[in-house]
């Protein structure tokens, strides 16, 4: 990865520095140096391979339970195996210079596993379960199961229990969607890391974001429809562009 633009690099720390609360936007980027692929990129994006219809809706559920688990169990073995890199860690760490939310629309729960302290979960957390009928209580995976495995039943019902993940079609939890919002009106800087800005809401939090007074800080190797529209774009991948943002602060005078 080249150097990061001086110039770009120069006015996001600055926007970090003289900003008392951040929120970042997080989405797949983040993760692609965990080794879990993306969904939108051309090549190796996991919707190149799999339609979202076909196995991110309830109806794919309802159609063929086992075929869904099979990705989402698949998809945890990935999780599982890549860990927290350093653009999690990043954000974790920023946390020493200032108050720090997350509102990410990954389901890999790595920030949490980084450290990262407030964060809100905007399409669920694929290592939960619940009831697909009777909404039972929410159960926890502790490792990813064997992707043969029978499929997990609802102990109250026994029908099968599915990834607590918002689908296609679904509503996002409104406890997370209402952290989202009051983290974008508090903050003075909001960091847009790894995401197309292309799924709603979530992409709406970004509009509102650069219709706002905060300086919105885009972290992204590649162009998205929003890139012309923020105050600093910095076309780097996640884990080289956030260290890099922290250790500039870390060596900034301390902040009155
Ligand atoms: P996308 O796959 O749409 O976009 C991933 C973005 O990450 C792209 O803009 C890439 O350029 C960028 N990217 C790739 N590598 C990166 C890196 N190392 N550092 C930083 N950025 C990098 O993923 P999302 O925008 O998260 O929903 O997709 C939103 C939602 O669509 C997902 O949460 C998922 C999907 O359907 C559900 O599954 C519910």
């Amino acid at each position: 990865m080249n150097e990061l633009d001086t110039h770009a690099r120069d006015a996001a720390v600055r926007a970090l520095a003289d900003a008392r609360r951040i929120l970042a936007l997080t989405g797949a980027g983040i993760s692609a140096e965990s080794g879990i692929p993306t969904f939108r990129e051309a090549q190796t994006g996991l919707w190149a391979r799999f339609s979202p219809e076909d196995l991110a809706t309830p109806e794919a559920f309802a159609c063929d339970p086992e075929r869904v688990w099979g990705w989402y169990r698949w998809r945890r073995t990935l999780i599982a195996r890549g860990g927290v890199n350093a653009g999690h860690e990043a954000l974790a760490a920023l946390e020493r210079h200032r108050d720090v939310r997350i509102a990410t629309q990954n389901v890999d729960g790595l920030h949490a596993a980084a450290g990262s302290s407030d964060i809100a979960e905007l399409h669920g957390n694929i290592w939960r379960e619940r009831c697909s009928a009777c909404a039972a209580n929410t159960t926890t995976a502790v490792a990813p199961a064997d992707e043969d495995a029978p499929l997990p039943a609802c102990s109250r019902c026994g029908a099968p229990t599915r990834p607590d993940i918002v689908w296609f079609g679904e509503m996002l939890p409104a406890d997370a969607l209402a952290r989202a919002e009051q983290g974008l009106n508090e903050a003075d800087c909001v960091l847009v890391v790894g995401t197309s800005n292309r799924v709603y809401p979530a992409a709406a939090l970004v509009e509102t974001a650069i219709a706002g007074p905060a300086t919105v800080i885009e972290v992204n190797p590649e162009a998205t429809p929003v890139s012309t529209a923020v105050d600093v774009a910095l076309r780097a991948s996640a884990s080289h562009a956030l260290p890099a943002l922290v250790a500039a602060l870390d060596a900034a005078p301390a902040r009155r």
